[in-house]
């Protein structure tokens, strides 16, 4: 059982690789065709490269059938069969897979390291620092790492450098699913509960100041993917008898990206020099859902690895089984989207237009 488990030592051999090439191609330069110099990452574990491997934790993905399609059929770390949509979006943008911050060797260079891009991103993270307090880096506790990648830049490289290398480079947000879902597991005290609008707004609250905070170290492009219809995940439709969607679940995601729509813009008359793209998970995935065949897919309610009713009561641990089918099921695990579904969301929100994504696509974002 425990090779089934030692993915770790792999995914560092192959981040050390990519560290090498970029050493090789000279410290100032870019990687390969890159459109921009490099891609931090915040989020939850839609977008987790492994920093929870790196985190005493029950929130994991480092062991089979998760990478079953990820190069070496590895687990990494990743929610995913393959690759994420922080994959997805780095390829898009000619950059390396940004590394986890908890996997950074501590005597590498880390200018270097750091130069490249770097994902504090963690299955579980909320936007608050109570969702899954204790199980996974929350966002402030994300943005806290990213200051010290910060001091390290401008210490090294000088503050004007720093800013220059960090106002082009993209920072990708991927956050707020795991609040709202532990918002709707929690309905059993409904007198004693905020309603829907108002805990949107505490959230919405919350994360412009988690955004300022990121703009105030350097931060300029923002690539911020908002929440899915989370109502219609495998886990939340196991929960309703007819196997329909949770409609609170995806009320919220509705609200969430509402919110999130106008506190970006009202950020950006703030603070003038910040540019963003918005892009809208949720409208784009009921797409596919709704016309599963227009989109190549066949299996848009049951997850592919799982156990139970839909694949859902359990989630994918080694012992559940797995469909061959992956590439026409929308869902991967209880919570997660497949491979297929994340470069399909990826390649709307990079080259896409409204009403999907907006006020520009991350082509766009990066261009300027
Ligand atoms: C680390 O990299 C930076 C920039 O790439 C370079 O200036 C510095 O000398 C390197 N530090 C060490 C200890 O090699
Ligand atoms: C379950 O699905 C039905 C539609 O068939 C919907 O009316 C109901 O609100 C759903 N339950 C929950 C908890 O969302």
């Amino acid at each position: 059982m425990a090779s089934l488990f030692s993915s770790r030592g792999v995914v560092s051999f192959v981040l050390l690789l990519g560290w090498w090439g970029f050493h090789l191609m000279g410290y100032n330069c870019c990687y390969g065709e890159g459109m921009v110099p490099a891609m931090y990452v915040f989020g939850d574990s839609l977008a987790d490269v492994g920093n929870n491997n790196h985190l005493e934790t029950l929130l994991k993905a480092d062991f089979p059938h998760n990478g079953i399609d990820y190069p070496g059929h590895k687990a990494t770390g990743r929610f995913s069969n393959g690759k994420n949509s922080a994959d997805f979006l780095a390829e898009k943008l000619g950059v390396p897979s940004s590394p986890p911050y908890l996997s950074i060797p501590s005597n590498s260079n880390k200018t270097d390291v750091f130069m490249n891009g770097v994902s504090f991103a963690s299955g579980g993270a909320g936007i608050l620092d109570s969702t899954n307090s204790g199980q996974c880096l929350t966002l402030n506790k994300q943005i806290d790492y990213y200051s010290t990648v910060y001091g390290t830049l401008v210490q090294q490289l000088g503050s004007a450098q720093a800013q220059e290398h960090l106002s082009k480079s993209i920072f990708a947000v991927i956050i707020g699913s795991n609040d709202m879902l532990n918002y709707v597991k929690s309905s059993s005290s409904k007198n004693l509960k905020s309603t829907p609008q108002q805990f949107v707004d505490s959230l919405i609250s919350s994360l412009q100041g988690q955004l300022k905070r990121i703009y105030n170290l350097g931060a300029r492009k923002f690539a911020f993917i908002g929440t899915g219809p989370i109502g219609c995940c495998p886990s939340l439709r196991h929960q309703n008898k007819t196997g329909d969607c949770n409609v609170e679940a995806n009320y919220l995601s509705v609200l969430y990206n509402k919110g999130a729509t106008s506190m970006l813009q009202e950020l950006k008359s703030q603070l003038g020099d910040m540019s963003y793209s918005f892009f809208d998970t949720s409208s784009a995935l009921l797409l596919y859902i709704q016309k599963p065949a227009s989109y190549g897919f066949a299996e848009v309610k049951a997850a592919c690895c799982g156990l139970g009713d839909l694949n859902a009561k359990i989630a994918c641990i080694p012992i559940s089984t797995y469909c061959s089918n992956r590439k026409d099921h929308i869902f991967w695990d209880f919570y997660h989207p497949t491979e297929t579904t994340a470069g399909m969301l990826v390649n709307t929100a990079f080259d896409g237009a409204q009403p999907f994504v907006y006020p520009m696509n991350i082509r766009q974002l990066s261009a300027l």
